[in-house]
């Protein structure tokens, strides 16, 4: 284990707490109701546990409805548990926690039978069971769907029926501002507040309880244009962070890539266009209608996302095109609107006819395979905090998620961490005023950050970008201002940024999903987490931690 040294000071903003005006106490505290939270609440009010879910906006509105694809797992007559443990270790290029990725493959198929259970309506072929399709990296379908391409739509209505079925206490439009520590370091529960006309804090109530769950998703936000919604800020990364807790591999971001391209002044969520038309045959082509992935990997169109993601990356900087296309044509009509109904309408929607023209697509911020440091029971570095889905680094995704594991993931996880909550739960402990003084990041600079961190931080990086960016994001205003949700998420934003500009200007290499135009190959040394923790004077200490991987091939575009 060694200490990482940055070129420009890491520090991170701490947030000026308003004073709590209440206090309420439950079991349980979930934050965020996508798939992973939903179905950790369940699992926990299963199991006779009192559960309280936090949540931003509405019930259920996180990344999880956006997911087109759906969720990987061994159902296949030709299929094996070998070949999608493998699958996942290739695609995650020397960073994956094999014994983690084999439990996942393990798991897979029971948490979908559960969410079957639940009543969730998949896709189903000829013999009644769950129809299965292909995705980048996988070498069986393995991925199964629901309602064409809303297959996230399909879980969030599933767990999210399931949560009121059970009266699961929910408080929505509600944000998580820090942890509630004890005098031995322990989380005791969280700061919250009600959001307000105008992103207002209302309520400031201290919620005590025995264990708080993080499943608050990633930060895809901090990019001009990403597939994530509005809420994608990593807020619960950086309040890990805060209350003491390691975070791993946040240069580690996957660029979906096929968003549909808007133009370039697009900003904020885009339109996604599933992997899984390429799956079912379409291909990426230039304007002259040349393949861009042939010859680029043996799985041409279909190879592992980052691979993808690079190869357009390069072909528009050597071009200066600022899109390619996606051709679905031969696919026929009946058949795109069939099984892709909602993608057929969101390319009507911006005027295009995905049966009858190559549509505009460009790489854009989608998962972050990195994040607070759990195994896959979403126990984290502080006893108490525990992490799932998006939000956690379990080492399932390694340096790039193979696509459709990841509400795999958050399914496995969650049933894990509130079988371990359910068994252990903490006594419940006298916890510490938490410190008040701190600067949150001014709101008017967050488009600076997201286009700094989108010029520099993007599919292809290097030293001198990077190192602009670490110096931006190190001389960003804090303001003094009272504390509102804008602030709560500009300075996560912020603290997301500041340790993604570290960590990818530290590691000196290519690997996954983090491409540097000025170290293009994979090194053996770095075949590490990049780990980071805070220090009481706000200062990121970065070391990195060994990874013993399944010696999968390493493949740079
Ligand atoms: C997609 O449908 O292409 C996205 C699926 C995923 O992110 O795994």
């Amino acid at each position: 284990m060694s200490e990482v040294r940055t070129l420009v000071p890491t520090v991170v903003a701490a947030l000026p707490l308003p004073a709590a005006e209440r206090e309420q106490v439950t079991e349980v505290v979930v934050v965020g109701s996508g798939a992973a939270g939903l179905m950790t609440a369940v699992a926990l009010a299963e199991a006779g546990r009192t559960v309280t879910v936090v949540t931003k906006g509405r019930l259920g509105a996180g990344s999880t409805p956006w997911a087109q694809g759906g969720l990987a797992a061994v159902l296949g007559a030709d299929d094996d548990a070998e070949l999608h443990v493998r699958d996942t270790l290739v695609a995650g290029a020397g960073l994956c926690d094999e014994p983690a990725v084999r439990t996942l493959v393990a798991e897979a198929p029971e948490a979908i039978a559960q969410l079957q259970g639940l009543g969730a309506r998949l896709d189903l072929d000829a013999g009644g069971r769950p129809a299965l399709t292909r995705e980048g990296g996988h070498s069986r379908d393995r991925i199964v769907h629901a309602g064409g391409d809303a297959s996230g739509a399909e879980v969030t209505r599933t767990l999210a029926a399931a949560l009121r079925a059970r009266g699961i206490a929910v408080l929505e439009h509600t944000v998580a501002l820090d942890a509630l520590l004890t005098a031995d370091g322990r989380v005791g529960g969280l700061r919250t507040a009600r959001i307000g006309d105008g992103g207002a804090l209302r309520d400031v109530t201290d919620l005590r309880a025995r264990a708080v769950v993080l499943a608050t998703g990633g930060f895809g936000q901090v990019f001009t244009a990403t597939t994530n919604p509005a809420g994608a800020t990593g807020d619960g990364l950086a309040l890990a962070l805060r209350a003491g807790a390691e975070v791993a591999d946040v240069e580690l971001v996957q660029f979906h890539p096929t968003a549909l391209w808007t133009g370039s002044g697009a900003r904020g969520q885009q339109p996604l266009v599933s992997e899984a038309v390429r799956g079912e045959g379409a291909v990426l082509v230039d304007a002259d209608g040349a393949r861009i992935m042939a010859g680029a990997h043996p799985l041409e169109d279909l190879a592992p996302r980052d691979i993808v993601s690079a190869t357009i990356a390069a072909h528009l900087r050597a071009t200066g095109a600022d899109h390619v296309l996606l051709d679905a044509r031969h696919l026929g009509a009946d058949f795109l609107e069939r099984r892709f109904p909602g993608i057929v309408r969101s390319c009507r929607d911006a005027g295009l006819d995905l049966a009858h023209e190559p549509v505009p697509v460009v790489p854009a911020a989608h998962y972050v395979c990195g994040g607070v440091l759990a195994d896959l029971d979403g126990r984290t570095s502080v006893p108490g905090l525990h992490a799932v889905g998006e939000v956690a680094c379990t080492g399932v995704q390694g340096a790039n998620r193979l696509a459709s594991n990841s509400i795999t993931e958050g399914l496995v996880a969650a049933r894990r961490c509130a079988g371990v909550l359910a068994a252990e739960l903490p006594a419940p402990a006298d916890v510490v005023a938490p410190a008040s003084g701190g600067e949150a990041i001014a709101p008017a600079a967050r488009a600076a950050i997201t286009a700094a961190t989108t010029r520099h931080a993007g599919v292809l990086r290097d030293a001198e970008g990077l190192t602009e960016l670490a110096r931006a994001l190190a001389a960003v205003d804090r303001s003094n201002a009272p504390l509102d949700v804008a602030a709560v998420e500009v300075t996560a934003l912020h603290t997301v940024a500041t340790l993604l500009a570290s960590a990818a200007l530290a590691r000196t290499e290519s690997r996954g999903c983090h491409r540097r135009l000025d170290a293009p190959q994979p090194r053996p040394e770095w075949q590490v987490r990049l780990v980071h923790r805070l220090n009481r004077t706000g200062h990121v200490r970065t070391r990195t931690v060994p990874v013993l991987a399944g010696a999968p091939e390493l493949v740079v575009a």
